[in-house]
């Protein structure tokens, strides 16, 4: 019989939302009647991963535990640690934190609306290719532009893709990556970060696979997205 793999979910909710202009972090904003962070968190407890690491500021960490946590009732999350000043950062507090498992997803908690078909999709999807993430084709015609603002290329749309979340790993490979961002970040050495994928790109020389995400899978960011995420938790065909 096949070993049983262990997945873990590390949820990232330790930004400030400073896109979103509003006192509240994004991540505790009311959609519905219940904070953007529930939604993600929702969907993992409701998935077949095994367990969730939840990463936020630690000033919120008790409200996470208290409002979040047990009020709704999400066993799997076995701990909520902190995070750091930048994405980078709470994503390797996270991995440290997820311990011993064999596959880890990283997941925007500002991305509410992942589906269940999505997270199975990437689960089933990193057992051969090791490093993949949810993705969807690019719909407009996408410019590189110069400094002033004109546009000298135009990249064949077909081969472009929207980055999404999770991003979904062996847990070895990421944390080798991680590791070595993190030694090159104190040695000031390290480059511009702005995903998971692009570490293991970079240090491990590791290409991720695209895994059909979906274009509902968008990530709260700025005000006109709490009125399309209420629209998107609104249509009953959404199974999240
Ligand atoms: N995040 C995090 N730790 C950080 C920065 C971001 O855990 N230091 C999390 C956010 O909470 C969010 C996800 O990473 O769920 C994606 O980041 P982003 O959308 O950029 O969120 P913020 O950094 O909070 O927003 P902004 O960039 O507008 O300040
Ligand atoms: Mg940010």
């Amino acid at each position: 019989m096949n070993k049983k793999m262990i997945y873990t979910a590390v949820v990232l909710a330790a930004g400030k939302g400073k896109r979103m202009n509003s006192d509240v972090s994004k991540q505790f904003l009311e959609l519905n009647g219940k904070p953007v962070l529930y939604y993600s968190l929702a969907a993992f407890e409701k998935s077949p991963v095994d367990r969730i690491i939840l990463v936020t500021g630690e000033a919120d960490i008790e409200y996470c535990r208290t409002e979040i946590v047990e009020k709704y009732g999400f066993r799997k999350v076995e701990q909520i640690t902190a995070g750091g000043k930048e994405r980078y950062h709470s994503v390797w507090n996270g991995i440290q934190a997820a311990g011993e498992c064999d596959y880890i997803l990283i997941h925007d908690g500002a991305r509410a609306f992942i589906d269940q078909q999505t997270i199975k999709r990437c689960m089933e999807d990193v057992r051969t290719n090791k490093a993949c993430v949810a993705a969807v084709p690019v719909k407009d015609t996408i410019k590189v532009v110069n400094d002033d603002l004109k546009g000298i290329k135009t990249p064949d749309r077909s081969t472009l893709w929207i980055i999404q979340t999770p991003q979904v790993f062996e847990r070895s490979l990421i944390w080798n990556a991680y590791r070595q961002l993190a030694q090159e970040l104190e040695k000031g050495t390290a480059p511009a970060v702005t995903d998971d994928t692009m570490v293991a790109e970079y240090y491990m020389n590791c290409s991720a696979h695209m895994v059909m995400g979906s274009y509902y899978n968008i990530k709260v960011t700025t005000p006109e997205d709490l009125v399309l995420g209420t629209a998107i938790l609104n249509q009953p065909e959404q199974e999240l």
